[in-house]
């Protein structure tokens, strides 16, 4: 893994600002709600880990896997549940916490699925979006930062399961993709 990168987009701080603002927001929009926190793994863990840390209100956590991916860096569309929910979320209030929304498809699938389970309501907190690559319409309520039209990795986000560990987020550098 390489330590030097010639772009970071979002620098350690900035994350970790956000990331609080997020936070008071989600507690003041769902106080006295006892949302279900969904984390799409592995993608989103950090990113749910300090969220949730800076959430005022009691709160539930639940984990889902997918896979999404027909390449490395291209979304296929096709969906696969590889570990579901634990919980039963009928009428529950469920946020779904992702790592980033890029085409949209994944996101526009999992809302479907979990809708069809009859919660209460379900919203999407996702970190990252990439606002030029939607293919599916999908509604965000709750957005970290934008990002370019770049393959992005760290806090999280991955390049074939490399990168997760960094603390800020960075474009994947040209000569790594092939
Ligand atoms: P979508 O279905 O195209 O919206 O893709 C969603 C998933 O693809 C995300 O949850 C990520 O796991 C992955 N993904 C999309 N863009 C990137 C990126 O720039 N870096 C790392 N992973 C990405
Ligand atoms: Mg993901």
């Amino acid at each position: 893994m390489k330590t030097q990168f010639d772009e970071i987009l979002i620098e350690e701080k900035e994350i970790r600002a956000r990331v609080s603002e997020l936070a008071a927001q989600l507690s003041e929009d769902y106080r006295d709600r006892d949302p279900l926190l969904v984390c799409v793994l592995k993608g989103a863990v950090f990113f749910m880990a300090d969220l949730v840390r800076e959430i005022t209100i009691s709160c539930e956590l639940d984990f889902m896997a997918v896979s999404s991916y027909g390449s490395a860096t291209d979304s296929s569309g096709v969906v696969r549940i590889l570990k579901d929910l634990d919980a039963n979320i009928e009428g529950r209030n469920v946020i779904i916490v992702e790592d980033i929304i890029d085409t949209g498809l994944t996101i526009s699938y999992l809302m479907k699925n979990l809708r069809a389970r009859n919660p209460a309501s379900v919203e999407v907190c996702t970190l990252l979006t990439k606002p030029t690559r939607r293919k599916a319409d999908v509604n965000c309520r709750y957005v970290g930062f934008e990002v370019p039209d770049q393959f992005v990795i760290g806090y999280g986000l991955d390049y074939r399961e490399d990168y997760r560990n960094l603390r800020f987020i960075a474009a994947l550098p040209e000569e790594d993709s092939r």
